[in-house]
């Protein structure tokens, strides 16, 4: 049988409800992945497996999906520490390190994804790569709305050597993309490796009129992938 992405998807989002405990404050992730983890989270606290549990959601979209299963919320001005963030990725590399964001949503889950004490992110195979932005998809930027395009000229100039383009991502129907934040994002496209990403991300942060990136360094602590051989569990 061949899986369909969505069951490898969904594979992977099962797996990782396994690490949740009743009493725990929880990161809830946004995207196709994430969500049938809350569909699952909400599903056991339904039949009474699991108690106690309270949701920090990472998006708009996440927080009614949380609110229609009946997961109670709060934020992180209440809960500063969260046990257990379960989020998925747009890339994963051999370190662990992540992008995130293509929902739209990286601010917030950088938020409460690094107050977490574990981190998992749930993947299907695909989201791989050798190296960060190799999967010849963007890196999104979120940026402020104010002069967004003198932003994205510093960021094309930060990457001038790898070969970097700029474009706003737009919502589809011709407006920019707006944020959960009020924010836009400019995603990134390179034709070469960034090099060291750590150098990276501190040079685009320092970036005046950027709000967050979606590179997600040495966050996860552990990476579930769903494959067609079934599940592989990378731990930090
Ligand atoms: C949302 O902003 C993202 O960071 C998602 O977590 C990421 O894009 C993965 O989404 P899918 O699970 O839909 O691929």
């Amino acid at each position: 049988v061949v899986l369909t992405q969505d069951e490898l998807k969904k594979m992977a989002a099962y797996k990782a409800v396994e690490y949740v405990e009743s009493g725990m404050v929880l990161g809830l992730g946004t995207g196709s992945t994430a969500k049938h983890a809350v569909d699952r989270i909400g599903e056991l606290l339904r039949q009474g497996k699991l108690t106690n549990i309270i949701g920090i959601p990472t998006s708009k979209q996440t927080q009614e999906q949380a609110i229609s299963l009946g997961i109670p919320l709060s934020d992180l001005d209440s809960h500063p520490t969260v046990d257990l963030a379960i989020d998925g990725a747009d890339e994963v590399d051999p370190h662990l390190n992540l992008v995130k964001g293509r929902g739209g949503s990286l601010l917030r889950e950088k938020m409460v994804e690094g107050a977490c004490k574990k981190f998992v992110c749930i993947v299907d195979e695909s989201k791989l790569v050798k190296h960060l932005g190799g999967s010849g998809l963007a890196l999104p930027v979120e940026v402020v709305p104010f002069c967004w395009k003198f932003t994205a000229g510093k960021l094309r100039n930060l990457f001038k050597a790898s070969g970097c383009a700029a474009r706003l991502r737009n919502d589809g129907k011709g407006e920019a993309f707006v944020t959960d934040n009020g924010n836009y994002i400019v995603e990134l496209y390179m034709e070469k490796e960034m090099g060291d990403l750590r150098a990276a991300s501190d040079a685009v942060l320092r970036i005046a009129g950027v709000v967050e990136h979606g590179m997600f360094l040495d966050m996860a602590t552990t990476v579930i992938v769903a494959g067609e051989l079934g599940i592989t569990i990378k731990n930090k």
